[in-house]
């Protein structure tokens, strides 16, 4: 998988837990990320080491790892997909869990006209809730 100019799919799975983390704790740690991303710590400290070697990330002393400006720009974007996702899941009604998981699954393959398309998708129905109610009522699958 070239990773040179975009990461790879495993790649951006790290680069977007490491912002999270970042995010979240102020820190990235190797254990924190191998635990939520459920991989060895080996694999983290080898991805880490490529990751920064890609210019992605920085490792510094006293504060751990850090994103690089390329690196925070990567994992922006790769954070508004999945908020795009995430947007497009909720309006059609389906639960945060099932959401997250499949949204993790499918966010690395999808081209940006396919990010871009379900983010209309979404604004229309938001923007029309009549149209997005008509459609939630009409679901086949749903027991109500
Ligand atoms: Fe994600």
């Amino acid at each position: 998988m070239p990773m040179s100019s975009a990461p790879s799919q495993s790649a951006e799975d790290y680069l977007e837990r490491i912002h999270e983390l970042i995010e979240e704790k102020g820190y990235a740690r190797v254990v924190d990320i191998a635990s939520s991303l459920e991989v060895k710590q080996a694999s983290v400290t080898s991805m880490v080491q490529k990751l920064g070697e890609l210019g992605f990330l920085n490792y510094e002393k006293y504060r751990g790892l850090i994103l690089t400006d390329k690196g925070r720009a990567v994992a922006r974007g790769i954070q508004q997909r999945h908020e795009t996702l995430a947007r497009f899941f909720s309006v059609l009604g389906l639960d945060a869990e099932t959401q997250q998981s499949d949204i993790e699954g499918i966010e690395h393959h999808l081209s940006p006209a396919t990010v871009a398309m379900l983010a209309d998708l979404a604004q229309f129905f938001e923007d029309h809730p009549a149209t997005r109610k008509q459609f939630l009522k009409s679901r086949k699958s749903v027991k109500r």
